[in-house]
């Protein structure tokens, strides 16, 4: 008799395991690994008698007809340049983000203008029912769109649904985590089911052209929950951040087979649902205090797109004999990595002083371009003098102490110019282009020299 297999599956990261045990050793999760079992079906692995003999395919060339994927453009500019240009018919997505960020309005909004455009869209909601899905609609003013609802959880019955009519230009499933497929023997939520069912629509939406949207939860670490698997699975992978206290929102794509990562699109949370915020730096920048020290601003680089964005910096006498490092929204290792080198090449001591950063907005940095701002606002919340109000910063800073060039420099340039400040402060290798008038870009080849200026402005020595 054919003994029932089970495995013990991580719902963290996907490892599978012969054994249970209390913590997942690849990714360090405690209390994350559940029994499934293993059976025949979708994604069910080895269950399946091995095909006796292969079909025989043609190999081709890598020349030969190949045109561009066709799109659907939603006509939601912010959305578009996410998606790298609208979606791709036969694609597959997978919109990532925390409970409550807004990700179910976002996708009603998306193909409530789809719908308006004239093409059919589906939308499945697995959480909520048909009930919630249309007050939501009503009130964002979007209950006339012609898109085709349904409360639906099970793979089975939703394809048969789909296969009773065309299929539809978009395809939307909120959430992936609420699917199941009765060919797995696992309950809904788990990897086994998660990886299954996906692996079913992403296959129909292939085989029909239709464009597949899967939401997926984010658990607390930031990866989308269960299965980096689904991942894979799909084309492309947006990330829908932001935080409670502010009203904006950035729609970033981390996968895209069909175009640029990092893209990122910018909504503003409002009572009548997502608005596109055409200038975000605008936005970054609005409240700032131009005379308080210890505030620099980053002209920063967000995919294509040039984004100012303040870094805050208070450095305080400290009472502790190990001093404090706080860092919200960049790299605390960076931080410890600037301080060392200010302290190492500049002479500009930290030891005694708690330090904090804080990047205005809630919003997340990356880009190792910001040390230059980060280093700026360092010293001027030491020296207590606030830097010029006018002045942007960018430039990577390396341990020997050279400022190195980032990219797309002149774009940075440009948008800073675009919002009224009329200096700038970035790498030496960077002045190749010949600046606008009205606005002066000095190059820094050394953070020594930076320090330098930043002192002769001031009128005193580097600080001790
Ligand atoms: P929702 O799309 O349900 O989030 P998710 O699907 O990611 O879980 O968004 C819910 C939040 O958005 C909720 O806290 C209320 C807020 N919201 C608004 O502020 N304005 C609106 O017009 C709508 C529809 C929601
Ligand atoms: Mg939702």
């Amino acid at each position: 008799m054919a003994r029932r297999s089970s495995q013990f599956i991580c719902q963290s990261c996907g490892a599978v395991s012969s054994k249970w045990t209390g913590r997942c050793e690849p990714c360090g999760e405690w209390n994350s690994i559940i029994e499934e079992q293993t059976g025949a079906g979708i994604g069910g692995g080895p269950g399946k008698p091995p095909r006796s003999k292969g079909r025989v395919v043609e190999l081709v060339g890598l020349q030969g007809d190949a045109k561009e994927a066709p799109r659907i453009q939603a006509k939601v500019a912010e959305l578009d340049r996410v998606t790298g240009g609208g979606f791709v018919k036969g694609s597959a997505l997978l919109v990532g983000g925390d409970p409550g960020i807004g990700k179910s309005t976002l996708l009603i909004q998306a193909a409530a203008a789809l719908a308006n455009l004239g093409h059919r869209t589906v939308y499945i909601s697995g959480e909520e029912a048909i009930g919630q899905v249309r007050l939501r609609a009503e009130r964002l003013g979007l209950a006339q769109a012609p898109v085709a609802l349904a409360a639906e959880t099970s793979v089975e019955d939703i394809l048969a649904t789909l296969e009773a009519s065309p299929p539809p230009a978009l395809l939307i499933l909120d959430s992936i985590q609420t699917l199941w497929t009765d060919q797995v023997d696992s309950t809904p939520g788990t990897v086994t089911q998660v990886r299954a069912s996906a692996q079913a629509m992403v296959r129909y939406a292939k085989r029909t052209g239709t464009t597949l949207v899967l939401v997926g939860h984010v658990t607390k670490d930031g990866q989308i929950a269960g299965p980096r698997v689904v991942e894979h699975m799909v084309d492309a992978v947006l990330y829908f951040e932001g935080d409670g206290a502010h009203q904006y929102r950035i729609l970033r794509s981390v996968k895209n087979r069909f175009g640029a990562t990092d893209e990122i699109g910018v909504f503003e949370m409002t009572g009548k649902g997502l608005v596109e915020v055409a200038n975000p730096s605008a936005l970054f920048l609005g409240d700032r205090s131009t005379t308080a020290p210890g505030a620099a601003v980053f002209a920063g680089l967000e995919g294509s797109r040039p984004l100012l964005i303040e870094v805050q910096a208070l450095v305080a006498q400290s009472s502790l004999g190990t001093p404090r490092r706080a860092v919200i929204g960049w790299d605390s290792a960076r931080l410890s990595m600037i301080l060392a080198v200010l302290e190492a090449r500049c002479g500009v001591r930290f030891s005694q002083h708690d330090v904090y950063l804080n990047v205005a907005g809630g919003l997340k940095i990356n880009e190792p371009g910001a040390d230059l701002a980060v280093a700026a606002a360092l010293i001027s919340s030491l020296s207590g003098l606030a830097l010029p109000a006018n002045c942007v910063y960018f430039g990577e800073i390396s341990l020997s102490g050279a400022i190195r060039p980032v990219a797309q420099a002149p774009a940075r340039l440009k948008e800073a110019q675009k919002l009224g400040f009329e200096q700038a402060y970035c790498p030496e290798g960077n002045l190749k282009d010949k600046m606008a008038n009205g606005f002066s870009a000095t190059g820094l080849p050394e953070l020594g020299d930076f320090v330098a200026k930043l002192a002769v402005r001031s009128g005193a020595s580097p600080q001790d």
